[in-house]
């Protein structure tokens, strides 16, 4: 069962980051692989009632992998961190299965009353469902819910609900765009679709494509010029076929 949790685990961060080239190097190099099985540990332990051991655990995770999950966290099946650092996972966070989070986000609580005693034994963290995708830098704060296969930008501040299968941008977070129910439900890396991520060679070839474009419309408009302000060499040009120089105004 462990192992099997196990090899789901590398089998997520195979399929989920195009870097990653074996299951070897996940096992030896990506610290948001290693905080997950820290992770089962120090939940484990909570769950258990060993708090404190749960609670140091998890701290000296923290310090080799600079993720911060804390042990009470509920976290479903495939989760994957990519790269990892400044990722707070708070107390009463609850993530399920296949959601993918990168970089600096927060899962986090806001605004605590006066007494943040009060405040101890109530939901104060986000739930993430299935297959969300939380981007960089993102902060998700208060018990919101971030539905089922939505998309998170790089840097959103999520404090309302967002519904499941929307994208959403900005802080705060508003939603830019439904996805229909199929591109919901299939990853897709860093949050942006395939359609989204042209081929790069085809990419360099548009560019030069619409700049040459432009180069055009440019000496087109100088042509233009030209011949307004020397008529009569614009009338020479249509009879020889030569053509003027349009730095210097010479012919050539
Ligand atoms: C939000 C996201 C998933 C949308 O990707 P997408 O479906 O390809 O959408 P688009 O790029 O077409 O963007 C749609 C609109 O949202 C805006 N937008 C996209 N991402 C944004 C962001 N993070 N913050 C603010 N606006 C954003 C775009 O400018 C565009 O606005 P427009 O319609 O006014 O032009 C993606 O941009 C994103 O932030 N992914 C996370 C990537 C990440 O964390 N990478 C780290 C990997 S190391």
């Amino acid at each position: 069962m462990v192992f099997k949790r196990f090899q789901e685990d590398i089998a997520a961060f195979m399929a989920r980051d195009p870097a990653a080239r074996s299951a070897v190097e996940i096992v030896l190099c990506y610290p948001g692989f290693h905080a997950i099985l820290f992770h089962r540990l120090t939940h484990a332990l909570w769950r258990r009632d060993w708090h404190l051991l749960g609670r140091f655990i998890s701290h000296v995770g923290k310090m080799l992998t600079s993720i911060e999950i804390h042990p009470n966290a509920r976290i479903g099946r495939r989760f994957v961190i990519d790269h990892g650092s400044g990722v707070v996972i708070g107390e009463t966070s609850e993530i399920g299965d296949d959601v993918t989070i990168y970089h600096s986000v927060t899962l986090g609580g806001i605004a605590p009353s006066v007494d943040s005693k009060s405040q101890a034994d109530r939901k104060r963290h986000p739930t993430v469902r299935d297959g969300a995708i939380i981007g960089s830098g993102a902060q998700v704060l208060g018990p919101v819910v971030v539905g089922k296969g939505a998309r998170i930008g790089a840097n959103a501040v999520v404090t309302k609900d967002i519904p499941p299968g929307v994208t959403a941008v900005g802080i705060p977070a508003h939603v830019v765009m439904p996805r229909d129910r199929e591109q919901a439900a299939e990853f897709v890396a860093y949050g942006t679709p395939r359609d989204g991520c042209p081929d790069p060679v085809e990419q360099t070839i548009e560019n030069l494509r619409s700049q040459v474009g432009m180069l055009i419309d440019k000496v087109e408009d100088l042509e233009a010029t030209l011949r307004r302000q020397n008529p009569a060499d614009a009338e020479n040009d249509d009879k020889d076929g030569s053509i003027t120089d349009i730095a210097s105004g010479r012919r050539r």
